[in-house]
């Protein structure tokens, strides 16, 4: 069963909005992004941190879920998943080409995720997301990270560094300041490695990635 809950305001708690011009690259962009996002394996893309991910059952959260790609693979892991995606396009063939799997969709974006308000997750993924989210939005995303994460719970954050492209701005990110940010705001960081682009197009263009395993700790309280 799939489900789709609409944002009323398209605003986060904090009041600020997903970047409009990143939405509208997204949205025209979508027909040819859905299948080049579909064709990558999760398997390969999490081998950075795959002796982290959980194995028995959690409730689990994809954030810029894209495709809904990584958010099926978790489902078909046993994992409860809900997903967020704000772009209409991508949700709906989200929603469509993984009817069944059991995802629950919603409308939301970093960095307020309003409508998750009350919810907390073992395992948050938050995959090529963090180049759009503003700098100065950055500390206050990795805050509502935390308080959606469980006690003993973990983020999953990929950082992209290298050009992006010119319609879907892609905003550059220190991997030390996000790491400083990720123990400001309360994690653990428990993982910090690179990896090249998996997409040869990414790869030709200078594109390469660090990823983040952010654990709260078991005893942390809220913030
Ligand atoms: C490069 S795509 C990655 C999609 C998916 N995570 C994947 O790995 O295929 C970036 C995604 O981030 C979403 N996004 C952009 N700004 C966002 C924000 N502020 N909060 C949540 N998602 C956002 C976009 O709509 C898009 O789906």
């Amino acid at each position: 069963m799939t489900r789709s809950n609409k944002c009323t305001h398209g605003k986060g708690a904090s009041g600020a909005d997903i970047s409009g011009q990143v939405r509208a690259g997204y949205e025209r962009a979508a027909p040819d992004l859905i299948a080049a996002y579909e064709k990558v394996r999760p398997e390969r893309l999490y081998a950075p941190v795959a002796d982290l991910l959980p194995t028995a059952p959690v409730r689990a959260l994809d954030v810029g879920a894209g495709t809904g790609r990584d958010a099926a693979w978790l489902a078909r892991q046993g994992h409860r998943v809900i997903a967020v995606e704000p772009v209409a396009a991508l949700r709906a063939a989200g929603q469509r080409l993984h009817a069944g799997a059991g995802i629950v969709w919603h409308d939301d974006h970093l960095p307020g995720l309003s409508l998750l308000r009350n919810s907390a997750y073992d395992l948050i993924l938050v995959n090529a997301v963090w180049q759009h989210v503003a700098p100065a939005q950055r500390l206050l995303a990795l805050a509502t990270l935390f308080r959606l994460t469980t006690p003993g719970g973990q983020v999953i954050l990929s950082l992209r560094h290298g050009p992006g492209a010119p319609d879907r701005p892609a905003m550059p990110i220190s991997t030390p300041r996000t790491v400083a940010q990720a123990k400001e705001a309360g994690f653990e960081v428990i993982r910090k490695t690179s990896a090249p682009s998996l997409q040869q197009a990414n790869r030709d263009g200078g594109v390469s990635w660090d990823w983040l395993a952010l654990r709260r700790a078991p005893t942390s309280v809220s913030r």
